[in-house]
This record gives C-alpha cells, structure tokens and sequence, in this order.
C-alpha cells in the first residue's frame, strides 16, 4: 500500500489557469533544466499527471533557424508532449525573430524568451540575463517579437544581474505592456547563479509590478507544501519547478492530488521502477542506442529517488544495450530498498566557483 504524506497547508487558489489564451489544467509547471527535461523526460513526467507545462531546454536562436542537428532535437516533441513551449535565446532581436517566426510556422504553440541564463557564452552574446541590463534593448526585442507572431510569447527571468541592479519588476511591467503572455520569475539575480536562498520578496514585488498577466513563481521548490507556500507568500499564480521534479518526478500528481482534496500518496515501489523503464522506453524511441549514454547522467539521481541499491546505480551508469538495461532493472525490482543512504549521489549538477568565470 502506498503510504499516505500529510499536508501541513491549506491550498491558495487552484485549478486551470489561461496564459496566452491556453487553457492550461494546473497551475504547476515544469521548468526547463538544459540537458535533463528533454522529450522523454517530459512525456514520462505527463504520464504521471498534474502537469500543467513544460518549456523544452534553451534554445540557440540562430541555430534553430539553420536547422542544426542539436537545435532539431532539443525541439523535438509528439502529440502527447502537450501543452508546450520552445524557449529561444540570443542577443540580437532579428534572430530571436526569425527563430519565433520559424517555430510559428511549423505549428508550435508558445514561445518563452530566455532572460535568466546565467552562463557566460550566452551573456558574452548579450543573450540570457544579459539582457536584463539595458531595460530598452530588452523591451524592444519583447516588442518586436510579440509583433511578428501570433502565438504567445512569454518571458523567463532573474531578479536583474546582482543586488544593486534589480530590474525584474520594472521590466515585468513593461514586458506586459509590449503584449506578453506571462512571466516566470527565478528569485536570484544572476550574480548569485544557483547559490544563496530564493528571494520570495523579490518574487512578490514582480507580481505587484503587473496588471493582470499570469506571474509564474520559480526557485528551490522541492516539495507540494514548498510549492504551496511560494503561492501564498508571493502571490503568484503559478509556480514552475525545475529540480524538484528531478528529484520528486511525483511532485505535480501530489499537487493536483492536494488541490482536488485527494489524499497525497508516495508513489508504489512498481511505479518507481515502472517510470524508470518508462523513461528510458520513451528515450529510446527517439535515440536507440544513444540511448544507453545519455541515460547515464539520470541514474545518479534516480538512485536515491527510487531506492535503488548502490551496485546497481552503479551498473545504470555504465550500461551498454537495452538487454543489460533490463536485467539491471528486474535485479531493482527484486532489490528494491536495499539502499543504504538516502541521498543522491549527485543532484542536478549547476555551474560553480565564481560567476564571473562561468
Ligand atoms: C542544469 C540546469 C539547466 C538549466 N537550464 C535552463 C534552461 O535551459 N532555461 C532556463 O530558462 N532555465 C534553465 N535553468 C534554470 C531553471 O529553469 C530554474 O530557473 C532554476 O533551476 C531554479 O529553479 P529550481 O530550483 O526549481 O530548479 C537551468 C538550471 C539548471 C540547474
């Protein structure tokens, strides 16, 4: 039996939300984490329900244009893959155009526009949160490409780039005027890349600073409560969660399961497992025996999440065919809990040491 998780909060308002004219089935979204929430990832989270939308990973504006091999995959998605958004990123608007205007055409649905990358390649390009640092630059490209498409366009931001430079709630404010669709908010600024607590205040004061569209809060939410709690402290109306769904891919069922008065349940050992295979199937679909590589990178965090024993975690990580994927998978299921710690050996790995040199 599924062991039953209290719920020490009340819930702020739930249900559907419309962003952009989508009618979107819950508030809690999936935010995008470059290298893990691809196709497969998504379709097994969705599977598990209380998804309310999932962005692909960043995207290289110009690149998606040229159709290069990388681009194409990091957009790649099917029909159960619903709803989506394609974030794009670059510097230059024309590109950010281009790129918006291509998607347009070959029926993508939204698109959200990169203003919170930290990384130095993309902010050497004046791309990511870059361009939270000249408010006209950055309205003009919002302006423009809200002006060449008619699909929604939404943007993804940081607080502004360090402490004495918070740009957020003006630019959210002028952002909405130019005719975006939403915001979502990262509470760090980009000087503090991943480190240092969530800014729910710095969050708040965004969704003070608009009128009327939706504020999409985003930050260290690592639980249904942690989620819950973002909502009645910054009054946002939706909250997008990146590594918790990482580590909990459960988190939005739990969401929707507290919000219709359900009881909030552990998943089974089966299901564990069960999504386990599921994300690989799916991967496999897309990328065959690429797929045993690329699979890698899951497994340390799966170990902890899925009580998978170390030895084993350890055969995830080096795996060679789907056949020795399988014998790995019936050897967890029959050694299920065998683990002897509960932490992951490695969380969703994020850039370190110094921003500036990242
Ligand atoms: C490995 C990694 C990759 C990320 N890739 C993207 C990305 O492609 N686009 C984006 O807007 N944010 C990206 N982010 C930022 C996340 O979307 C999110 O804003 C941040 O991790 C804080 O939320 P969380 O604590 O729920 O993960 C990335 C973060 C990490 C750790």
């Amino acid at each position: 039996m599924p062991a039953e998780v209290a719920s020490a909060v009340s819930d702020p308002v739930g249900g559907p939300i419309s962003v952009g004219g989508r009618l979107l089935a819950t508030r809690y979204f999936l935010a995008p984490l470059a290298g893990y929430t691809h196709l497969a990832f998504r379709r097994a989270l969705r599977e598990l329900g209380g998804l309310g939308l999932a962005t692909t990973d960043l995207v290289h504006a110009t690149q998606l244009v040229e159709q290069k091999r990388q681009s194409l995959e990091l957009i790649a998605t099917d029909a159960s893959d619903r709803p989506l958004t394609v974030q794009i990123f670059s510097g230059v608007t024309e590109h950010m155009v281009a790129a918006a205007r291509w998607l347009q055409d070959r029926g993508y649905e939204a698109i959200d526009l990169n203003m919170g990358c930290p990384m130095a390649k993309v902010n050497g390009m004046g791309g990511g949160a870059r361009l939270l640092c000249d408010a006209d630059n950055a309205c003009r490209l919002v302006e423009t490409v809200v002006g060449s498409v008619a699909i929604p366009v939404t943007v993804k931001m940081r607080l502004g780039w360090d402490r004495d430079s918070i740009s957020a709630p003006y630019l959210a404010a002028r952002f909405e005027a130019a005719g975006i669709a939403a915001v979502t908010i990262h509470g760090r600024t980009r000087a503090q890349g991943f480190s240092g607590e969530v800014d729910r205040e710095g969050i708040q004061a965004v969704a003070d600073a608009v009128q009327a569209i939706p504020v999409v809060a985003n930050g260290d939410v690592r639980s249904p409560d942690d989620a819950l709690q973002m909502r009645r402290e910054t009054g946002c109306d939706a909250v997008a969660i990146g590594r918790g769904a990482m580590l909990d891919p459960w988190i939005f069922r739990k969401l929707s399961d507290l919000e219709a008065g359900r009881p909030v349940r552990e998943p089974t050992t089966d299901e564990q497992t069960g999504f386990l295979q599921r994300h690989f199937e799916l991967m496999w679909e897309q990328h065959a025996e690429r797929s045993c590589t690329l699979f890698r990178k899951f497994a340390a965090w799966y170990g902890a999440r899925l009580g998978i024993p170390e030895d084993l975690e350890l055969r995830l990580r080096m795996f060679q065919s789907m056949t020795e994927f399988g014998e790995i998978l019936a050897e967890i299921g029959q050694r299920h809990g065998e683990r002897r710690s509960p932490v992951a050996t490695a969380l969703v790995k994020v850039p370190n040491g110094p921003v500036e040199r990242w």
